[in-house]
């Protein structure tokens, strides 16, 4: 899908000799990827005879300028068309003691999600970004960091306009129950001495179709919108809102947005059930504290639940 989206970018007509020529393919394999490029990334290919296919929308393929440009000079920006997943490949970089900031790519062939799932990364429909904060005080950083990136997403997808996302804790980024992006956050290094967090950010743009590999609701910013938007204008809003965020949180730690992650929480007072591994609890969800720690109202009384790898579900959810 990859090499034929890029022959297509262009929007010009491309012939189906052509295609076959450049992909080593059929003609019944090219129309096979057409249908493919249309449902994953919910653009139409018009088919002429005589001329061959064409994007009827064209396609915006990422490039290296354009995201450094975006992201700005103070940080490096890599930019890679397929990788196994951004936020592996930030982590080799990190391990040979190479500076990158973030890492974009136009795929993942392994797309990592929370609690060992997949995440689904077709070519040039999302974004899938890496983006490595070096932790210099311990611990102390970490409190409240994945919802502070929850929150980054949250504000970057309401200021394109869709008013109507929120989050649940720790860091689905949620619209209309249906998750719009993922968050992975993962440590290198030791604490106690240099390390960084390599903040994995997966959100569904221009995603649409049917999808059967992802195994839970889903939805994207352009299924939300009922048009698609430009990935470039959602990686602006994401960039700034994160490094403003991630500033504020370095300096006056979690409780000063504890507030306003509060009131973007979709189960605030509800009835919901942790798990984590075989062990679960149950209780009303009251908030969350200054580390970030979800606050749950037990017949026990309260107890606070640090993140990791935990799930949450509401609680009548069979
Ligand atoms: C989740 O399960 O909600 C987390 C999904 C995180 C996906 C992103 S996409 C970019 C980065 N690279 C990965 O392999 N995963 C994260």
């Amino acid at each position: 899908m990859y090499d034929l989206l890029a022959i297509l970018a262009d929007g010009q007509f491309h012939s189906g000799t052509e295609i076959g020529k450049a992909l080593g393919i059929s003609r019944a394999a090219i129309w096979k990827r057409m249908q493919k490029v249309q449902q994953v990334c919910g653009c139409e290919v018009e088919s002429v005879p005589g001329k061959g296919y064409r994007l009827l929308q064209q396609v915006e393929l990422l490039c290296l300028e354009r995201l450094q440009d975006i992201c700005g000079p103070g940080l490096h920006v890599e930019f890679l068309k397929t990788v196994d997943s951004t936020n592996d490949y930030a982590k080799r970089l990190i391990r040979e003691g190479r500076h990158v900031d973030v890492v974009f790519a136009e795929e993942q062939t392994q797309g990592k999600g929370r609690r060992g799932r997949a995440w689904q990364s077709p070519y040039a429909a999302n974004l899938y970004l890496s983006f490595v904060w070096p932790v210099s005080y311990g611990m102390r950083q970490l409190e409240g960091l994945s919802l502070v990136v929850g929150l980054a997403v949250q504000r970057c997808i309401s200021e394109l306009g869709w008013a109507d996302v929120g989050l649940k804790w720790p860091n689905d980024v949620l619209s209309n129950d249906k998750k719009i992006a993922g968050i992975l956050l993962e440590l290198v290094g030791d604490l106690a001495d240099q390390s960084h967090v390599v903040i994995g950010i997966g959100i569904n743009v221009n995603m649409q179709g049917d999808i059967s590999s992802i195994d839970q609701p889903w939805t994207s910013i352009a299924q939300e919108f009922g048009h698609g938007v430009s990935r470039y204008e959602v990686i602006r809003s994401l960039i700034a809102h994160l490094i403003r965020l991630l500033d504020e949180l370095k300096a006056s730690g979690f409780s000063a947005l504890q507030n306003e992650w509060e009131d973007k929480h979709l189960w605030h007072g509800k009835q919901v059930v942790v798990s984590s591994g075989t062990s679960q609890i149950e209780g009303q969800a009251i908030g969350v504290n200054e580390r970030g720690e979800l606050k749950l109202k037990t017949a026990d009384g309260v107890e606070y639940i640090a993140g990791g790898e935990l799930s949450l579900r509401l609680a009548n959810d069979s």
